[in-house]
């Protein structure tokens, strides 16, 4: 892996450009970081015919490998449809389907299971943040999400995203963005050992640059932004 990553959330939406042209233009020049896009399941197989120097990601996974559960995919069958590394944890699972950390480590424990790179997401509520709790959300989703984890043996990269930072323009400072990657680094070091930490929460084109000057910054995902490549390829270019 290129020691820096730049991943694409697409969440449920698709590039207007269409995935043909937005994959065609991310491979029209090189760029220092490495690069992920991660769809809707159904286009993993259309991203990953046309990813050239791209990675192909998906968004979730089920637990489990197989079995009576209507709407889910594993990461078995998000590996076969061409996925290589699995998003875990987004705070808009956590939200919105109510996943707890219980069922998160359970998701990093499936991507792992099947090989796959795992992008473990982390963060905490504006209210969170105001109660000075931030230090401690993280440590408790960090620890929880690795509790059983072979360090030695897994691919992880986290995703440090301030949910009241996501989609809502408001990115976080670069000062508070150094002050809780080291807070993760910490955690890291004294769980799975030291692993890229990249930031998410509206990167733009804009502020792209001074977010990834932050020490302790090793990419980012990218969600609204990521949708068009023009976008999306100048926040690669920082790096
Ligand atoms: P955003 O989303 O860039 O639109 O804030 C980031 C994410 O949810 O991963």
């Amino acid at each position: 892996m290129a020691s820096n990553l730049v991943v694409a959330n697409w969440k449920m939406n698709l590039p207007s450009e269409g995935i043909e042209t937005f994959m065609g233009r991310m491979n029209e020049r090189s760029y220092a970081a490495g690069l992920a896009v991660a769809p809707p399941f159904p286009f993993i197989g259309a991203v990953a015919s046309a990813a050239g120097n791209v990675r192909v990601g998906a968004q979730n996974c089920h637990e489990g490998v197989s079995g009576a559960f209507t709407g889910e995919v594993s990461a078995e069958m998000a590996a076969t449809a061409g996925a290589s590394m699995i998003i875990v944890g987004h705070s808009e699972r956590r939200k919105i389907y109510g996943e707890d950390d219980a069922l998160v480590a359970k998701k990093v424990a499936a991507v792992l299971r099947a090989g796959l790179d795992l992008i473990l997401c982390i963060g905490e509520s504006e209210a969170e943040r105001e109660a000075g709790a931030t230090g401690a959300v993280v440590e408790r989703q960090l620890r929880s999400a690795f509790e059983g984890v072979d360090g030695a043996e897994a691919t992880i990269i986290v995703a440090y995203e301030p949910v009241w930072a996501i989609g809502t323009g408001k990115s976080a400072t670069p000062d508070l963005v150094a002050e809780t990657h080291a807070q993760i680094g910490g955690i890291l070091d004294a769980t799975v050992g030291i692993r890229p930490i990249l930031y998410g929460g509206s990167v733009t084109p804009d502020n792209a640059a001074s977010l990834a000057a932050v020490d302790g910054v090793d990419g980012f995902l990218v969600g609204g932004a990521s949708l068009f490549s023009d976008r999306f390829g100048a926040i690669a270019s920082v790096f």
